[in-house]
């Protein structure tokens, strides 16, 4: 079915971006299990319990616009989970490991951002600001999660080189 105005290309993204969500929460809660570093693993469980409101936070905005939450297979979130497990599985050591974990969550996080940057500005384009304020909140979420793992990795990576 052709997709002809920005709200029908809105709620045909929307479904995308709750399935999503919804899988990081279970992909967030394998990766904090699996990490080591306390850093890391305070901050990825800390992010999961946020990850669970930007769940709740979508359910509000498909009400908002009159809709029933619905979920849709998203081919990059199953691509991103895929590979944050199997960099997980072929780390030879925990040092290692953590670098992949957090390199996987920067890739999550990055996903999410440019995912509600563009619902964001969707919705501004169709007169909801209401739907936008809701937006970015997890837009910001996603941010400052983004900002605390680009920090921490440099310090994951020194341990790593002198566990080698
Ligand atoms: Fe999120
Ligand atoms: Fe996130």
């Amino acid at each position: 079915m052709a997709v002809n105005t920005l709200e029908e290309k809105f709620l045909g993204q929307l479904p995308f971006v709750y399935f999503s969500e919804k899988q990081f929460v279970d992909g967030q809660a394998k990766m904090a299990a699996m990490a080591t570093d306390p850093m890391l693993k305070a901050g990825i469980e800390k992010h999961m319990q946020e990850t669970k409101q930007h769940v709740v936070t979508l359910e509000n905005v498909f009400l908002a616009l009159n809709h029933k939450p619905e979920e849709s297979k998203c081919p990059i979130c199953m691509g991103l989970l895929t590979s944050a497990e199997s960099s997980m599985k072929e780390a030879g050591n925990d040092a290692i490991r953590d670098v992949s974990i957090g390199g996987s969550a920067m890739l999550i996080e990055n996903y999410e951002i440019a995912a509600y940057k563009g619902l964001i500005g969707q919705a501004q384009a169709m007169g909801r600001q209401d739907v936008a304020a809701m937006l970015l909140q997890n837009l910001q979420q996603e941010q400052d999660t983004f900002g605390q793992l680009e920090q921490s990795a440099p310090m994951l990576m020194h341990k790593a080189a002198s566990a080698s």
